[in-house]
């Protein structure tokens, strides 16, 4: 008998053809922004799960799936997982790391320059019938070159942002749980202490990991430290800002304006303040939208599900300790 397999999202056939005749596999809808009622009834019987960064996966969850043996979260964050309580468990969880570098980074360069030259805003006056002739001071925005970006969350993502931003003349100082001396020396980039980044930014980037020490790190203080020309950039998750005191720092001027792929609450509602603001660029969580990277996202999430299911080590797993048991 196949091990029967729960995917809280239905993806593309040829995306997850890797679990054809290895597992009997349950879906739920595409656009699923939590567990399908449908999905329930195999709740007890499942081995693997094949997740989204959409659905929480908590204790509540866990204790229905008396039989689950491995997690695989289709992204590279697993902020949604509880994995204490998979580690509690001995359910190893797998993630997605590597894959989504290049996209993510491309993104955040994208949404960095729309900031800075205020495309959004441009596009829509040329649209509207705002463009009258060529203006001398009409849509000014920021130079680059030799302007300081702040990179916080050095890690791969951080890394290759870092990359993309030295071909644009922008100078590196970054903040990171410990010191990297290669990555110093690849980009020229400078540590600095989280106040001394926020002071000396014209450009602060967001792409560490959200955990407690993370959550809330851009705040009414860390806003009110920043340039009065900033420009904040979040590819990382929402809720490491703090967004209520984003709305404030953004309609007061604390900073010039502020690129967000990421949001909190996500999605954010129509009618929300930031997006009345002409100074905040907000795009739908696409950083790793394309379509190379997202169909290997999932090639990588039903490898670490079939390796969980073969008690064979995942390929990405993010605690190791349940493996070393096997
Ligand atoms: C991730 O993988 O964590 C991104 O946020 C979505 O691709």
């Amino acid at each position: 008998m196949l091990p029967t397999v729960v995917l809280t999202h239905k993806l593309p056939p040829d995306w997850i053809s890797s679990l054809d005749g290895r597992v009997q596999a349950y879906s739920g809808p595409t656009d699923a922004d939590k567990l399908a009622p449908e999905l329930e009834a195999f709740l007890p019987d499942a081995e693997g799960l094949l997740s989204l960064l959409t659905v929480p996966i908590k204790e509540e969850l866990l204790a229905r799936m008396p039989k689950l043996r491995v997690v695989s979260n289709m992204a590279v964050g697993v902020d949604n997982i509880d994995v204490a309580a998979c580690t509690r468990r001995g359910i190893p969880v797998g993630h997605t790391p590597g894959v989504l570098t290049d996209a993510t980074a491309d993104l955040t360069m994208g949404i960095l320059l729309s900031a800075a030259r205020r495309l959004p805003e441009a596009a829509r006056d040329a649209s509207e019938g705002r463009w009258t002739t060529w203006s001398p001071t009409g849509w000014l925005g920021a130079d680059l070159r030799n302007k300081v970006l702040g990179i916080i969350g050095m890690g791969k993502i951080g890394q290759a942002v870092a990359e993309r931003a030295a071909g644009f003349g922008l100078k590196i100082i970054y903040r990171n749980p410990s010191h990297l001396p290669l990555v110093e020396a690849q980009f020229a980039a400078e540590y600095a202490s989280f106040d001394e980044l926020l002071h000396r930014s014209d450009i602060v980037s967001l792409h560490c990991p959200l955990n407690v020490e993370t959550q809330h790190l851009i705040d009414d203080s860390a806003l009110r430290k920043m340039k009065s020309t900033a420009i904040l950039v979040n590819a990382a998750r929402g809720p490491v800002v703090r967004t209520d005191a984003l709305v404030r720092a953004l309609q007061e001027g604390w900073i010039a304006a502020a690129a967000l792929d990421v949001t909190d609450p996500e999605p954010l509602p129509p009618d929300h303040p930031l997006y009345g603001l002409e100074n905040c660029l907000v795009v739908p969580h696409i950083g790793s939208a394309t379509h190379g990277t997202r169909k290997r996202m999932a090639e990588i999430a039903c490898e670490n599900m079939l390796a969980g299911l073969d008690e064979r080590r995942l390929l990405h797993c993010v605690n190791p300790e349940v493996e070393t048991k096997i």
